[in-house]
C-alpha cells in the first residue's frame, strides 16, 4: 500500500479543472491506497492576508473535499497549520536549497508577472511544498499539469538531503493524469480562477449556467461540420466515456450541429454529475462540528507521523545534541 499525499491552496472555488485535473482522482485512491490530504492554508498565506477570508476559504475548502467524497475513515485528512511541525522542516530544506533552484520556478514567475507582490513566502512556497511531502512520507503525490515542476524541486530537495544527511526521507514522485492534463476554461485557456475563466462546482446554479453558455465557440455555420479541438467538446468529453465521447464527436463532425444545443446538454451533465455533492455539501454545511472533529484527528494522526520524521531529520542534522 502506498503513501498517496496531496494538498490543495485554499484559495476560492473549486472548479472542473481541479476536479478532473486531481480532486476526483485522488479521492479515488483511497481506496485502495493510504491516502493524506491536507488544505495547504500555509501556502494560501503567500497571497492573503485578510484573515476571515483565508479562515473563510480554509473551512470552505475543507467542506468542498468531504463533500466531493473524501472519507475520512479512509484518509488523513487535516489543515495544513494544524501540524506546524512542517515550517520547521522547511527550514532545514532553506538550507540546502540553492536560490537559483528556486528562481527557476515556473509558478512563482507567472505570480509576479500577474503582478503578485513578490514576498519570501511566494518564493520559497516550492520548500514548504516538498517539506509537506516528506514530513509524512508522501511517496505518489496527485497533482495537475502545472504543479510538475514543484514536485521535480521536492524530488531534488529530497535526495540532496539524503546524500548530506544520510537516508531520511523517501523520494516522491508525482502522478499526473495523462488524459486530462489541463482542463481548458471557458474563454480556451487553461481553466483557472485567476482567469477567472471557470466552471465552478458549487457556486448557484445560475452562475454555473451563465459561464456554461459563455465557452467560446468558433463561427462556423450551423449547416458545417465543426472543429472538435475546443473547449466545449473537451469540457463536454470529460463527462463522457469512450463510446459517448465517439458520439459526440461524430455529432461535431456531421452539419447541423448547434453550439448552443450543446452547451445546454453540458449544463444538464454537469448539474446531474454534481447534484449529489452540491446536496452533501449543504448537509455538511449545517453541521460544522462534525467537520472540526474530522479535522481535528485528522491533525492528530498527520502530527504523530510529522514528529517521527522530523525527530529523524533534526538526529541527522546534529539538532538532538543533548541527547
Ligand atoms: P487555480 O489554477 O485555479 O488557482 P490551483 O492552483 O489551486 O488552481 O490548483 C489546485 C490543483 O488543481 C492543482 O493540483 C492543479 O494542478 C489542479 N488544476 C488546477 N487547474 C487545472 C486545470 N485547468 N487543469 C488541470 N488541473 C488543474
Ligand atoms: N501547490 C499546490 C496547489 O497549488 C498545493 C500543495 C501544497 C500541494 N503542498 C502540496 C500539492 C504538497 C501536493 C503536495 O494546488
Amino acid at each position: 500500500m502506498k503513501r498517496v499525499l496531496s494538498g490543495i491552496q485554499s484559495s476560492g472555488n473549486l472548479h472542473l479543472g481541479n476536479y478532473f485535473g486531481m480532486l476526483s482522482r485522488m479521492i479515488k485512491y483511497q481506496d485502495e491506497n493510504d491516502l493524506f490530504t491536507f488544505i495547504a492554508n500555509y501556502h494560501s498565506m503567500t497571497t492573503i492576508q485578510d484573515r476571515s477570508e483565508l479562515q473563510k476559504n480554509t473551512l470552505g475548502a475543507a467542506t468542498d473535499f468531504l463533500a466531493l467524497g473524501l472519507n475520512p475513515e479512509k484518509s488523513t485528512f487535516w489543515i495544513q497549520s494544524d501540524v506546524p511541525q512542517v515550517t520547521e522542516l522547511t527550514w532545514f530544506l532553506a538550507n540546502i536549497s540553492g536560490v537559483g533552484l528556486l528562481e527557476r520556478a515556473t509558478a512563482y514567475k507567472d505570480k509576479i508577472s500577474k503582478g503578485l507582490t513578490s514576498n519570501m513566502g511566494l518564493f520559497s512556497y516550492p520548500l514548504l511544498m516538498a517539506a509537506d511531502i516528506l514530513l509524512f512520507g508522501g511517496e505518489l503525490v496527485p497533482v495537475g499539469k502545472d504543479q510538475k515542476q514543484h514536485l521535480e524541486i521536492s524530488r531534488d530537495i529530497a535526495l540532496r538531503f539524503n546524500k548530506i544527511y544520510g537516508n531520511v526521507f523517501k523520494i516522491p514522485r508525482a502522478d499526473l493524469d495523462i488524459n486530462n492534463q489541463i482542463v481548458r476554461g471557458i474563454d480556451g485557456q487553461k481553466m483557472s480562477k485567476s482567469y477567472g475563466n471557470t466552471i465552478p462546482i458549487f457556486a448557484p446554479e445560475k452562475l454555473i449556467k451563465k459561464q456554461i453558455m459563455s465557452i467560446v465557440t468558433d463561427s462556423t455555420a450551423v449547416n458545417q461540420a465543426k472543429n472538435i479541438d475546443n473547449p466545449l467538446y473537451q469540457l463536454y468529453s470529460l463527462f463522457l466515456n469512450e463510446q459517448e465521447t465517439d458520439l459526440l464527436k461524430d455529432r461535431f463532425l456531421t452539419p447541423g450541429l448547434r453550439y448552443g444545443d450543446v452547451k445546454k446538454e453540458l449544463y444538464e451533465k454537469v448539474m446531474e454529475h454534481f447534484r449529489p455533492f452540491r446536496q452533501k455539501r449543504q448537509y455538511l454545511e449545517k453541521n460544522q462540528d462534525y467537520i472540526f472533529q474530522v479535522l481535528k484527528n485528522g491533525a492528530d494522526k498527520a502530527r504523530l507521523i510529522g514528529r517521527e520524521y522530523l525527530a529523524k531529520a533534526r538526529a541527522a542534522a546534529g539538532l538532538n545534541y543533548w541527547e
